[in-house]
């Protein structure tokens, strides 16, 4: 069934595990996302971030995530990736989405502040889930200087004001990972990220972690994270398969025995994923 993201965050929180945002960027990486998390008994997060949601076209994308979650035994929630405005906020609620990320991490702060307040008071009207960005979540390629990078990660002390003063129910923060793969082993601040749980008591989420190490994700959920966002790795896997069956075999020409095994390979690093968080077995 579709479920307010803070239903399924809450109790992932209360009992110690995480959730994956999943991004789902086609049919079959939301056939993939829904059919292994039904299999794995987990609860699970579908987003679409605004370019994702070009490509597929929200009518689809809406339609198709609330056919597969109606369909489904396990919690669902349909989450918009990385808002930009209020405006696509509101478009996003209307046609059904059950959480929103409003990610107004650019702005300085008290214009951050400002905007989540705006979208958490017309969002709660209708019992839609709201999650913010506090640090600024790097791309891959943005080369920073050890100063600089303390610099865009989330203060403890403004993260507790910005909770208190928005009423989010989940918050990004930026600990020291990027968007897309990574050039060598990320390096996260888990002495940052353990001040901002004892100040803190929403669910916190972890952006950019395709890439990360399995004992890094494990130790981050055991520091109070309950949401993993995941693309990357999932289109790595999903573009490998494709790549691996035009390599072998010339004459193909049916979608169909292209993508199926592209997504069952999706499937099987979406399994991976779960039962790296926790989530499987929790309904
Ligand atoms: O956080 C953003 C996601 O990784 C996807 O972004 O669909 O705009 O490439 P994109
Ligand atoms: P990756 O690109 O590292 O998978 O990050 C995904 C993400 O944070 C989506 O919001
Ligand atoms: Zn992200
Ligand atoms: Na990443």
């Amino acid at each position: 069934a579709l479920v307010p993201m803070s239903q399924i965050l809450n109790k992932a929180q209360a009992e110690g595990y995480a959730v994956g945002g999943f991004n789902m960027n086609n049919l079959e990486s939301l056939q993939a996302i829904i059919e292994t998390a039904e299999e794995e008994r987990s609860p699970v997060i579908v987003q679409l971030s605004e370019g994702a949601l070009r490509y597929v076209g929200i009518d689809y994308a809406t339609a198709c995530v609330k056919a597969a979650a109606d369909k489904a035994t396990i919690p669902v929630a349909l989450h918009l990736d990385h808002g930009s405005s209020f405006e696509k906020i509101i478009e996003c609620i209307r046609y059904g989405f059950s959480s929103v990320m409003i990610d107004g991490s650019k702005l300085p702060f008290e214009e951050n502040i400002a905007l989540v307040q705006k979208v958490v008071e017309a969002a709660r009207v209708v019992g839609v889930s709201v999650e913010a960005e506090l640090g600024k979540i790097g791309g891959t390629e943005d080369d920073h200087t050890v100063d600089e990078r303390e610099a865009l990660m989330t203060n403890p002390d403004e993260a507790k004001e910005f909770v208190e003063r928005t009423g989010v129910d989940a918050l990004a923060i930026a600990i020291g990972t990027a968007h897309g793969p990574y050039k060598g082993k990320p390096e996260l601040d888990f002495e940052r990220l353990e001040k901002i749980r004892n100040l803190v008591n929403v669910p916190l989420v972890l952006h950019g972690a395709s890439g990360v190490y399995d004992e890094d994700i494990k130790k981050a959920i055991s520091l109070g994270i309950c949401k993993i966002n995941i693309n990357t790795d999932f289109q790595q896997v999903f573009t490998a398969k494709v790549r691996e069956i035009l390599n072998n075999d010339e004459k193909v020409y049916d979608p169909r025995k292209i993508l199926g095994p592209a997504k069952d390979a999706m499937k099987e690093k979406v399994r991976e994923k779960i039962r790296l968080l926790g989530s499987n077995n929790r309904v």
